[in-house]
């Protein structure tokens, strides 16, 4: 039985051309800045995200500590989405590790933080309060139906934090999600940011690995917060590799999954005791809920697996589901096929 694997576009496996390149990596020390293909796709990286330098992490979650680790010293608040992966999904890793403060604002249906919320946690200058630092904002915003953030909202973010002395850090875990969706450059989004974490090894099927970008000092401060963590990796080029692979060949590509993820949501709003709104899907990420009495998430998820299905059950009613390289449309026909079954059981 073929499995069509919905649960997480981490499932991408490496494709042809990023196994040869890995294989055929040159490489060297890289903790000495001397693994030629890193180097590369710093470069790469730092060019298509409109930055001066950019660092090799082992992980998303890597790349956003690091980043709040170079903003922020102890004591130092952040302002980011209660839904934000950084602060629900990243064991507290500025907290627990940098004894940095996170202070949340509520996320909209589309994953922005309102301008007057982020106005109003800012603190002022007073001996009770920690000193505001960073806001974080996630683009595409994974909790929030994968919703890209556009240019006119990073751009009044942008204001706000250039009028309180602030910087702003971009979870772009799926940052070329969100630009494949809008029409957009990668470095448009990114303009407003003073850093800026991509992910390597969701929709671009890297194996491993996410990238940050920011100027030469962010980055300099970055790569300190990575070695203390113990993330410095010596002949990473072969991983860096597939990474290369990803930005020249994966990225159109993503508007495949998009256009998978709106026939899914689509198919679905058309089945009784599913809600999901079609319209709110943009990317590769969908959530829907299960309105039918006496079926959980849990049993949903369990009955479609048996018909090779998997998707995610994340909450009292929800279910989520994510297109990615190795999904087809035809995929997603079967999808609904078995779905509709086990729904009208
Ligand atoms: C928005 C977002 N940020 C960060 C991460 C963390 O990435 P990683 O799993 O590589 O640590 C994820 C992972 O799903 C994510 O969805």
């Amino acid at each position: 039985m073929r499995i069509i694997d919905l649960r997480s576009d981490t499932m991408t496996q490496p494709t042809e051309s990023m196994r040869r390149a890995m294989a055929e990596a040159k490489v060297g020390d890289d903790v000495f800045g001397e693994d030629p293909t890193v180097n590369r796709l710093e470069e790469m990286a730092a060019e298509r995200l409109g930055k001066e330098a950019a660092l090799f992490v082992t992980s998303g979650t890597m790349g956003n500590l690091v980043s709040q680790l170079a903003h922020c010293g102890r004591g130092d608040e952040i302002i980011l989405g209660g839904q934000a992966h950084t602060f629900f999904f990243e064991q507290g890793g500025s907290a627990a590790v940098g004894g940095i403060h996170p202070r949340t604002v509520p996320n909209q249906p589309d994953g922005k933080l309102a301008l007057e919320d982020i106005e109003a946690a800012i603190r002022g200058d007073n001996i009770h309060f920690p000193k505001t630092r960073l806001i974080i904002l996630e683009n595409t915003h994974n909790l929030c139906n994968g919703s890209p953030l556009d240019t006119d909202y990073m751009k009044s973010v942008g204001d706000i934090a250039r009028r309180h002395q602030l910087k702003i850090h971009v979870d772009g875990a799926r940052i070329f999600n969100a630009a494949v969706a809008l029409g957009v450059k990668p470095k448009d989004l990114a303009a407003e940011a003073d850093s800026v974490s991509f992910c390597l090894s969701k929709g671009l099927a890297a194996p491993v690995g996410s990238v940050v970008c920011g100027t030469k000092d962010f980055i300099n401060e970055a790569r300190r917060a990575r070695k203390i963590l113990g993330g410095g990796m010596r002949q990473a080029g072969v991983l860096a590799a597939a990474g290369i692979v990803s930005l020249n060949e994966m990225v159109e590509r993503l508007a495949e999954d998009h256009a998978n993820a709106k026939k899914l949501a689509k198919g679905l709003a058309e089945m009784p005791h599913i809600s999901i709104n079609p319209d709110h899907i943009h990317t590769n990420i969908i959530f829907f809920d299960i309105t039918r009495e006496g079926i959980k998430p849990e049993k949903f998820v369990q009955e479609i697996d048996a018909a090779g299905i998997r998707m995610l059950p994340v909450g009292a009613q929800k279910v989520r589901a994510v297109t990615h390289y190795h999904i087809t449309s035809e995929d997603i026909d079967q999808a609904l096929d078995v779905i509709s079954k086990v729904m009208s059981k």
